[in-house]
C-alpha cells in the first residue's frame, strides 16, 4: 500500500533541488549494472572476476557513503549516526525500514483507510506552523511531533460530531483536537485534571470539554455513553471519535468501545511486542501468519543476530533475551498480556494469544499504523527502531522537502516519541 502512495507522492511534489534524491538514482544505476556484469560472469562462469569486482564495488560505496556522509557534515553531526551509517551501510540509508517485518491486523474485508501519501504530505505542511504555536512547548513523557500530526490529521479527515479521550495528561491531545476541530464537543476522561498541571508550568484546559477528571473521573469502561451522547445532542456513535491514551489494555478497550458501539478509535501507544506497559493491538497482531509476527526464541537464529546488533543503535529496540520469557513465551511481553501502566500482569498462553487475534479481525473493518514522519538521518531520532516501523512519509535523504515542509524548523526531542499509532475502524461481527 505505501509503495503505491509513495509513487503518487513523488509525482506531487517532485524532487527539484532534493540532491540526495538524485544522488539515491545514481547509486542505484551504479548498482544495477553492476548486477548486469556479475550475471553476465555467473553466466559464463568467471568465479573470480566475479569476487574482484564485487571487492571494488564495495570499496567504491564505502568511499561514497563516506564521502556524503562528510558533505552533509553539518546536519548529520553525532558520532552516533555516522556509526549507524557506516554500520548499516548499503541498507542502512533507505531499505532499512520494515527490515525486521512490521505485523499489522488483517481487517474483515480487505478495506483500507481513504487518505494517501499525497494527503499526509499535505497535511504536514499545514500542521507545522499550528504545532509551533501550542502551549505546551515541552511535552516530555506526552505525546511528540510524529503522533500529535496522526492525530490530528485523522480527526479533521473523519470530522466526528464528537470527541472523547481517555488519558489527557497535561492537555496536549485535548489542544491537538481542538486545532482539529474547533466548535466540536470534547469528552476527557483523566484522573488527574489537567487544570492540576498548571500550577506548576503550561498545560491546556479547554473551554467546551466536559472533563471526566480528578473527582469526577469515571473510567472510559463504566461510563453509560449513550446517556452522555445524547446530554450532548450526538445520536450517531459512528460519528464520535474516541482517543486512547491511557496506557490500559487494548484488547479491553476495544470491547468496551464495540460494546457502546463507537467505531473510530485511535490508540496512542500501540507499543511493539516485547515493549511498553499494556498489551497492544500490534502486539496482538503479531502473529506467525502475518509478515514480520511471530517469533523464534532460538538464539542463534538470523532474527536474533539482527536484533542483537539493532539494540546497540536504538533505544527501543528488543533483542531476544529481551523478547523471550521462560518457556520460549515471546507474545506481549514475555508471555504477559500488560494492563494499566504494568500495574496489572497476566500471563496468557499462546493459545489465549492466537485467539485475540482472532477475535480483534473478526470486528476489524481498518487498521492503519500512522508512519512516522521521517527517516532517522532527517530528524535524529534515536529510539524507535526503523526494522519494525513502516516507511517514513518523508524518506531518509530527502532533505530538501523536510525542509521545504517546516519540519527543519522543530527541535529534534519532538521526533523521539513515535510508538506506530493506530487509528482502527471497528464493527460488530456480522454472524
Ligand atoms: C463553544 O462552542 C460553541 C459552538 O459549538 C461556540 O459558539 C462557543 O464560542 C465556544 N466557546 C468557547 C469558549 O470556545
Ligand atoms: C444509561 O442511561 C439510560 C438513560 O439515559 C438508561 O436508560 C440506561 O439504563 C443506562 N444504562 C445503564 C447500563 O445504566
Ligand atoms: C438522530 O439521527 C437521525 C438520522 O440518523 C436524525 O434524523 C434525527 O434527527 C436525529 N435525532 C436527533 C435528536 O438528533
Ligand atoms: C512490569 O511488571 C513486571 C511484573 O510486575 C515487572 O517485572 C517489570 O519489571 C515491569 N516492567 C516495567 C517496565 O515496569
Amino acid at each position: 500500500m505505501l509503495n503505491a502512495l509513495s509513487m503518487r507522492r513523488t509525482a506531487q511534489f517532485g524532487d527539484e533541488g532534493d540532491e540526495h534524491q538524485e544522488d539515491g538514482s545514481k547509486t542505484r544505476k551504479q548498482l544495477s549494472i553492476a548486477t548486469r556484469v556479475t550475471n553476465y560472469l555467473t553466466r559464463t562462469g568467471y568465479l573470480w572476476p566475479i569476487l574482484f569486482l564485487a571487492i571494488v564495488i564495495f570499496v567504491i560505496y564505502s568511499l561514497f557513503i563516506r564521502s556524503r556522509n562528510l558533505v552533509c557534515v553539518s546536519s548529520i553531526s553525532s558520532f552516533d549516526r555516522l556509526s549507524r551509517t557506516r554500520f548499516f551501510g548499503l541498507d542502512g540509508l533507505e531499505s532499512d525500514f520494515g527490515s525486521l517485518g512490521v505485523p499489522w491486523c488483517r481487517s474483515k474485508h480487505g478495506k483500507t483507510i481513504e487518505w494517501t501519501s499525497k494527503d499526509l504530505l499535505q497535511g504536514l505542511e499545514e500542521f507545522v506552523p499550528i504545532y509551533e504555536t501550542r502551549p505546551i512547548k515541552n511535552n516530555m513523557y506526552g505525546m511528540g511531533f510524529d503522533h500529535s500530526f496522526g492525530l490530528w490529521f485523522i480527526t479533521r479527515w473523519l470530522k466526528p460530531e464528537l470527541m472523547i479521550e481517555s488519558g489527557a495528561f497535561k492537555g496536549h491531545s485535548t489542544w491537538i483536537l481542538r486545532q482539529a476541530m474547533p466548535d466540536t464537543p470534547i469528552i476527557s476522561l483523566s484522573p488527574r485534571h489537567p487544570a492540576k498541571y498548571l500550577l506548576k508550568g503550561p498545560a491546556y484546559v479547554d473551554q467546551n470539554c466536559t472533563y471526566f477528571a480528578g473527582k469526577d473521573f469515571v473510567d472510559f469502561g463504566n461510563v453509560n455513553w449513550s446517556k452522555v451522547m445524547k446530554k450532548h445532542g450526538v445520536n450517531d456513535s459512528s460519528r464520535v471519535l474516541i482517543f486512547f491514551d491511557d496506557h490500559q489494555n487494548e484488547l479491553k478497550r476495544l470491547k468496551q468501545a464495540l460494546k457502546a458501539g463507537f467505531s473510530h478509535l485511535v490508540f496512542e501507544d500501540n507499543y511493539d511486542t516485547g515493549t511498553g506497559d499494556h498489551y497492544s493491538l500490534r502486539q496482538i497482531c503479531d502473529q506467525f501468519y502475518i509478515q514480520g509476527g511471530g517469533h523464534s526464541c532460538f538464539k542463534d537464529s538470523d532474527e536474533a543476530r539482527q536484533r542483537r546488533k539493532r539494540k546497540q543503535f536504538w533505544e527501543k529496540a528488543v533483542d531476544i533475551n529481551d523478547l523471550c520469557g521462560p518457556h520460549e513465551a515471546w507474545w506481549g511481553v514475555k508471555g504477559y498480556m500488560r494492563d494499566d501502566f504494568n500495574h496489572t500482569n497476566k500471563q496468557i498462553s499462546h493459545t489465549q494469544h492466537f485467539q485475540n487475534s482472532r477475535f480483534v479481525e473478526s470486528i476489524l473493518d481498518v487498521y492503519w499504523e500512522l508512519p512516522p514522519v521521517a527517516g532517522p538521518s532527517l530528524t535524529q531520532q534515536t529510539r524507535y527502531d526503523p526494522a519494525r516501523v513502516s516507511n517514513p512519509i518523508v524518506e531518509d535523504g530527502r532533505f530538501g522537502l523536510f525542509q521545504r515542509l517546516g519540519l527543519s524548523r522543530l527541535e529534534e526531542t519532538v521526533f523521539n516519541g513515535y510508538t506506530q499509532m493506530v487509528y482502527v475502524k471497528i464493527s460488530l461481527n456480522e454472524m
